[in-house]
């Protein structure tokens, strides 16, 4: 069970190290200006609906209440120790996991836990204006729930390097706040956690696709050998699977309905579309091939000798790593990269340890795909005669072997010149983003009420009805 007598709850022990404890102390203040600052904008008197973790157990870990945000209760959850647990892969397979930091792996691991750690108030900056324009009080609600996890995200993140990398890690803590989404001279480490959410359906895009990327980077970071790391990203991802429900769920909410004026009014042209003031599944899709191609960047370059070095020292493996059936070292294993030869997509076979972040992104496709699938079916049982497809994986890439070639949708190799041709049938254009913004004026804050262009969820937050009082505006 987690304390929430102390001033940072925990079922870490946190009383017991006096040192550790005033440090975090000395942080959480930091941490709140940086929440009024960057946080959900004059949102801070609101009460909002919503969970609190009590315990790390998986059956009633949550407890849903009003809070005033920057009174949650952040704090410090980690899963319970396996004291058998040991390095699954890697030179130090069978090895007892590390309870403390190897110092040979001192920095790589600060690098990885920084990295990681950056992310989470990213994305809190880039979501901060949206809460002025939220479709409903359930869909407010639910922002601000994922904004106060990815605060806590970086809280557990914070904890490790203050607990176990000293002074550089309180360092690193401090720039944690320092940096900024989308700022020219102090921006946050990934691309992107730099691009602005300007509206909802980029939020829930971004949830989708990008908190799916958390998700994966996580599920290797829980296979680590150091264990306290392990055990927190475990923590984390019962917290991630709320936001890409947020995510998912959002996108099909837009689609169902607008796949239901399309219907009721027996129009199909994106211009009849949006004159009834929904989103037409052209421009859906062209937020699909956006967010989706940043995203797949996030993974890194398709051989990478760093990722080699991780698996290799064991401290970050693959996805499911202990369910799969090989040796776990891959010595001799090899697996497929893309790489753009003359006029050609071509596919080589790498060493499997250099392929690691494709290997990730490839996993991570695989999900992708059937949740697009998913929104499909929405479309297809409205009987619209409408494909969303995931892009190519080359295309709109700025990272790995695709940069500077100018792929299409599709999957062509063409000029700059071809390229940017259709870039607009592709990417969202300023007029998309505009009317899209259009739509999302202002707050829709009546109870039980949904702005026009989003069919109302399925059912409420907590078997609270739709027109549940999600959030109180005082
Ligand atoms: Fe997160
Ligand atoms: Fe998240």
């Amino acid at each position: 069970m987690i304390n929430y007598t102390e001033k940072i709850p925990n079922n870490v022990d946190l009383g017991r190290d006096r040192v550790l404890q005033r440090a975090l102390e000395h942080w959480q203040p930091a941490y709140l200006s940086w929440w009024y600052d960057m946080g959900p904008n004059e949102s801070h008197n609101f009460e909002v609906y919503l969970r609190t973790a009590t315990s790390v157990e998986p059956d009633g870990w949550a407890q849903f209440d009003y809070v005033k945000m920057p009174e949650y209760r952040w704090g410090i959850f980690l899963q319970p120790r396996d004291e058998k647990r040991q390095v699954n892969f890697g030179i130090h397979k069978g090895q007892p996991a590390w309870q403390d930091v190897p110092g040979e792996y001192r920095s790589i691991l600060r690098r990885i836990i920084v990295t990681q750690g950056d992310t989470e108030p990213a994305s809190v900056e880039q979501q901060k204006m949206l809460g002025l324009s939220c479709p409903s009080l359930y869909d407010l609600r639910n922002i601000f729930q994922v904004n106060v996890e990815e605060g806590r995200h970086l809280w557990a993140m914070v904890y490790l390097l203050h607990r176990y990398f000293g002074r550089d890690g309180r360092e690193e803590a401090e720039s944690l706040l320092a940096r900024r989404s989308g700022d020219t001279d102090n921006p946050r480490i990934l691309g992107a956690f730099n691009e602005p959410t300007p509206d909802w359906l980029a939020f829930y895009m971004f949830t989708f696709f990008t908190d799916r990327d958390g998700k994966f980077q996580l599920c290797a970071l829980a296979e680590s050998g150091f264990d306290p790391l392990a055990r927190t990203c475990r923590f984390m991802l019962t917290e991630e699977a709320h936001h890409m429900f947020v995510g998912e769920s959002g996108v099909s909410r837009i689609i169902q309905r607008t796949c239901d004026v399309m219907k009721e009014n027996k129009i199909d042209a994106p211009a009849d579309v949006r004159s009834l003031g929904v989103i037409d599944l052209q421009t859906i899709q062209r937020y699909l091939n956006f967010h989706y191609s940043v995203t797949l960047d996030l993974y890194g370059s398709d051989v990478s000798s760093n990722a080699a070095n991780y698996y290799t020292s064991g401290l970050k493996g693959r996805f499911r790593e202990t369910k799969l059936e090989d040796d776990h070292t891959l010595r001799d294993a090899m697996y497929p990269v893309s790489e753009v030869v003359g006029d050609k997509i071509n596919t080589k076979q790498v060493p499997a340890l250099t392929a690691l972040n494709e290997r990730l992104r490839d996993d991570y496709i695989e999900e992708i795909q059937a949740g697009v699938n998913r929104w499909q079916r929405v479309i297809d049982e409205a009987g619209i005669p409408f494909r969303l497809t995931l892009p190519h994986k080359g295309f709109h890439r700025e990272i790995g072997n695709f940069t500077g070639h100018f792929i299409s949708t599709t999957g062509e190799i063409l000029t700059e010149e071809q390229w940017k041709a259709h870039e607009f049938e592709w990417l969202p254009s300023p007029k998309d983003y505009s009317y899209v913004q259009s739509l999302m004026s202002g707050r829709v804050a009546e109870l039980g009420k949904f702005a026009n262009w989003i069919a109302p969820p399925v059912k409420g937050v907590n078997g609270q009805p739709l027109d549940f009082q999600y959030v109180r505006f005082n």
